[in-house]
């Protein structure tokens, strides 16, 4: 199906760990555009109370959706999406808005010790809906959620070029590992869509060697199926937006080396 206009995919964060989101959403959707949204005046939702950050961003839909008429909108973050998830879809019942939300179900399937640790935003550790995954689709295995309160600052500074401490990386991912009657940890879930720019030093740091879970690929897979194919490249740009409206240097250059214009 081809339209004269095509509407760009929105890709929703707190901060740039949609990012992670975006390059699957392109490898699956090349002839789309994206705008990316970058809530980084709210940054980070770890630490939200969960009725204040409710607010902010279904206010935050109501702006973005009237000003960018996205085709689709992707949550790109566990600790919106578990929260608001559903009040997105009441508020904007004309909207279709593809979640992110901790892979415990294929985690559960995979995993052969059954020790499975989820690492997240506190928030998201938090939320009722990670809970109820964990009921409905892993109750045979030993779950371990594991809230960071600063990796997902970590990533950003990681991303931007910062140089991080393998002390200080190993103090946030350490509680993920448990050896139990003679069992390990064998899948740790990254339920966090900043987390998978520093997979490589967990995998270096990790006492041994575990599956990282990283959903981005299922969750752009899932857009693909609802948004038509079109036959030509759609004409047009992927751009970045940021809340705070004044992204700093190193973000904008590394939003341009994602091929996004600020
Ligand atoms: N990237 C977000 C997530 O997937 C959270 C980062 C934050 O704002 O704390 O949960």
């Amino acid at each position: 199906m081809t339209t004269n206009s095509p509407k760009p995919i929105l890709v929703f964060d707190s901060g740039i760990g949609g990012l992670t989101v975006l390059r699957e959403a392109r490898v699956m959707m090349p002839e789309r555009h994206f705008t990316y949204v970058a809530d980084d005046a709210g940054f980070p939702y770890g630490g939200w109370e969960e009725g204040a950050l409710k607010a902010r961003i279904v206010a935050l839909f109501d702006k973005l959706l009237a000003l960018h008429d996205p085709e689709i909108c992707i949550i790109a973050c566990n600790t919106a999406f578990t929260l608001v998830g559903a009040d997105l879809r009441a508020a904007f019942p004309q909207m279709r808005f593809v979640g992110t939300v901790p892979a415990i179900k294929p985690a559960a399937e995979r995993t052969r010790s059954g020790l499975v640790s989820v690492l997240a935003t506190p928030g998201t550790v938090r939320r009722a809906y990670t809970r109820d995954l964990i009921q409905s689709f892993a109750s045979q295995c030993h779950v371990r959620l594991v809230g960071s309160e600063n990796l997902a600052r970590m990533a950003e500074a990681y991303i931007r070029g910062e140089t991080l401490s393998d002390e200080a990386v190993l103090a946030e991912i350490a509680q993920c590992f448990l050896e139990q009657d003679g069992r390990k940890t064998d899948i740790v879930v990254l339920a966090c869509t900043h987390y998978p720019f520093m997979a490589n030093l967990f995998r270096r740091l990790a006492p041994w060697p575990v599956d990282w879970l990283d959903p981005a690929e299922a969750i752009a897979r899932q857009a693909r199926r609802l948004v038509p194919a079109l036959e030509a490249i759609a004409p047009g740009e992927d751009v970045a937006v940021f809340t705070s409206g004044n992204p700093d240097f190193s973000t904008r250059r590394l939003m341009q080396g994602f091929g996004l214009r600020v």
